[in-house]
């Protein structure tokens, strides 16, 4: 079987120099075989445990499953189809749950983003360990708290593959495979920064 390996690294058209963790970051699609051990996802999450965090509230929950394991199938289960169609590459699935109130009972409007810095904190660890993340909003957040018992004021973010970057091409669906090798892309600086009053895009030459 012709078997064309995915690029380890992507194009990324950096317009001023960053760091290497951050800059060769990317979110694949394709897994290699290699399994995450304990010790390894015990790393990522010490990394992430490390976030600041609104209050040090510290909001977030993490399931995690091994592929072959319940847990795993059990996430699986509650990915939207078109994440199932390459989620099932990764050898550990996530889920990043918030607790969206504070330890007083009032809303927490900082939990989302104390989460995504949790993740983002693992994201680079990983990276340091040749592992990718792959972020999904595409997961049934309603089914998936009632699945895995959380109260009703806490919210599932998200689901995440984890794996190693590798991996086929063809473990892919066709129309995915140019995603997984074309250059990243992102706004300019200008399209999202102010030095003062909002401008709209159409405004930035
Ligand atoms: C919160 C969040 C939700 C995302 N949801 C999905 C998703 O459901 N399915 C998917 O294939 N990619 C998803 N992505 C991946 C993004 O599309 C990806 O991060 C973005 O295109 C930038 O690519 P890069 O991470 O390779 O730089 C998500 C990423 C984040 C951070």
């Amino acid at each position: 079987m012709n078997s064309d390996k995915t690029n380890l690294l992507k194009e990324t058209p950096t317009d001023h120099e960053i760091l290497d963790l951050i800059k060769n970051r990317w979110s694949p699609r394709t897994f290699a075989d290699t399994p995450i051990s304990a010790a390894d996802l015990n790393t990522l999450f010490e990394a992430g445990r490390w976030a600041p965090s609104s209050n040090n509230f510290q909001p977030w929950h993490i399931v995690w499953g091994v592929k072959g394991s319940e847990t795993y199938d059990r996430i699986f289960n509650h990915l939207a189809e078109f994440n199932q169609n390459w989620a099932k590459n990764a050898p550990v699935l996530l889920l990043g749950i918030v607790d969206t109130k504070t330890p007083k009972g009032d809303d927490n409007y900082h939990a989302p983003h104390d989460l995504g810095q949790f993740m983002a904190n693992v994201a680079i660890q990983a990276q340091s360990m040749g592992i990718a993340l792959h972020q999904m909003a595409g997961v049934d957040y309603k089914a998936a708290l009632k699945e895995f018992e959380f109260p009703e004021t806490y919210h599932v973010a998200t689901a995440i593959a984890i794996g190693h970057y590798g991996g086929d091409l063809e473990d892919v669906p066709e129309d995915l495979r140019e995603a997984e090798t074309g250059p990243r892309s992102r706004k300019k600086i200008e399209e999202f920064t102010y030095n003062g009053n909002y401008i709209k895009h159409a405004d930035i030459d």
